[in-house]
């Protein structure tokens, strides 16, 4: 089966094959020059015109990306909060919400109320949505389940959803996300210790925070990740400045997430580590948070991703699009900075790089067409752009309107 993409106005490329991520001072280095990418038994063969390929698709005018990958997000949970979201524009803070029993402990409250069969549903049409918005991967979190039960729930309904839909995901034991009722941080971490065993994750996650876990707790997360062969992720820094980048690196974390709140003299050994920063410009806008120091990572060379962090409380946004454009307009970054922070570097978060997030021969060939140049992201704020997704070469979403542009041979 082989599927051509033909005469794109721009096909985003790096500046070498084989590359496990790019640091974000080498984000100019990518080329957007017009171009045709094909597709052959599921892998990127040519980055050339194919006249046989079986299945030819009309990119004029558009661009040629790898499929997005959302790196961080907060699938399956059930239901949501918009309850909050109004108390929180009227000046509540995210800490006093959780103190009244709102925030994480709602969601928990309504994952264990809601069926497996409901959990799936909302989340199998969210999963749709991002697809159409161009998400062809992304992360999975427990961390609505705060009990070991609920937590193994959370996790294997993330792999029963993985195999419903025909995006892939990736799944993450955030198994320190609040403290649940009836324990301490300390006593819920000895919980964790006997759980950690029992969970199918590729990384654990904390959350470390006022209303959440310590910096100490993070190194023992770390200590856990090391020893059970799963990488170390964590939510820190997006409230207040608790200084656990040093302890994150210390530990091989693969990714810091939110940073909204980074203590200046951490942005520079991060920068400069393999860990990467996930920025969530989502949460930051909605929340009202401090922004992310984007622009002083990305030009000391730091490993930057974006992400939609969705979740029903601090960001219920999917769209990756909506995503750059607010990465652009808040970091003061260039489009390639913010493709290239959903794209490969977003891999490299997942353990992914080897094989997405970039389109060169021998990847998947998960691509999504845009109907527009890749400039008119940002700037059409809001706008989805997303004519046209392929899994493996193979046509999964095309918006109404943009059939004309697949054909036979
Ligand atoms: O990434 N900050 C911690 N966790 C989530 C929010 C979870 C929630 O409020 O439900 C986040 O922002
Ligand atoms: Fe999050």
């Amino acid at each position: 089966m082989s599927v051509c993409l033909r005469g794109a106005a721009q096909v985003l490329r790096p500046p070498e094959d084989g590359l496990p991520y790019l640091r974000h001072d080498r984000a100019s280095s990518l080329s957007l020059a017009p171009g045709s990418v094909c597709v052959r038994d599921g892998l990127i063969a040519a980055l050339e015109e194919d006249p046989d390929a079986e299945v030819a698709i009309d990119a004029s005018g558009g661009a040629v990306l790898p499929g997005l990958v959302d790196c961080h997000t907060h699938l399956p949970f059930a239901g949501w909060r918009a309850e909050e979201y109004e108390l929180k524009v009227a000046g509540v803070a995210y800490e006093e919400i959780a103190l009244r029993g709102g925030g994480i402990a709602s969601s928990a409250r309504a994952f264990a109320e809601a069926s497996d069969t409901e959990v799936l549903e909302q989340a199998g049409e969210l999963a749709l949505e991002m697809l159409a918005h161009g998400t062809t991967t992304f992360e999975c979190k427990s961390g609505y389940g705060l009990s070991a039960e609920e937590e193994l729930r959370a996790l294997r309904l993330a792999a029963e959803l993985g195999g419903r839909l025909v995006q892939r995901i990736a799944s993450t034991a955030l198994l320190a996300h609040a403290v649940p009722d009836g324990y301490t941080a300390d006593g819920w971490m000895e919980e964790v210790e006997r759980l950690v065993p029992r969970v199918e994750a590729q990384a654990l996650d904390i959350y470390v925070e006022s209303v959440a876990f310590s910096v100490a707790h993070l190194a023992r997360m770390g200590e856990l990740a090391a020893a059970h062969g799963m990488a170390l992720r964590a939510h820190v820094e997006q409230f207040s400045t608790t200084r656990s980048v040093p302890v994150a690196l210390e530990h091989g974390a693969r990714s810091v997430d939110h940073l909204a709140c980074l203590h200046p003299d951490d942005l520079g050994p991060l920068a400069r580590s393999e860990c990467a920063a996930v920025l969530l410009p989502g949460a930051e806008l909605l929340g009202d948070e401090h922004v992310a120091p984007g622009r002083a990572l990305a030009d000391a060379g730091a490993i930057c991703a974006l992400a939609s962090d969705m979740n029903p409380g601090t960001s219920p946004v999917l769209s990756l699009p909506l995503v750059a454009g607010l990465a652009v307009r808040r970091y003061g970054w260039s489009v390639r900075e913010a493709l290239l922070a959903l794209t490969l570097n977003a891999a490299w978060v997942i353990g992914r790089s080897g094989d997405l997030g970039s389109i060169e021969p021998g990847k998947r060939g998960d691509l999504v067409l845009l109907d527009c140049p890749t400039e008119h992201v940002p700037y059409r704020f809001g706008r989805n752009p997303v004519a046209l997704v392929l899994m493996e070469g193979r046509v999964v979403y095309i918006r109404p309107g943009q059939e004309w542009r697949v054909g036979g041979r």
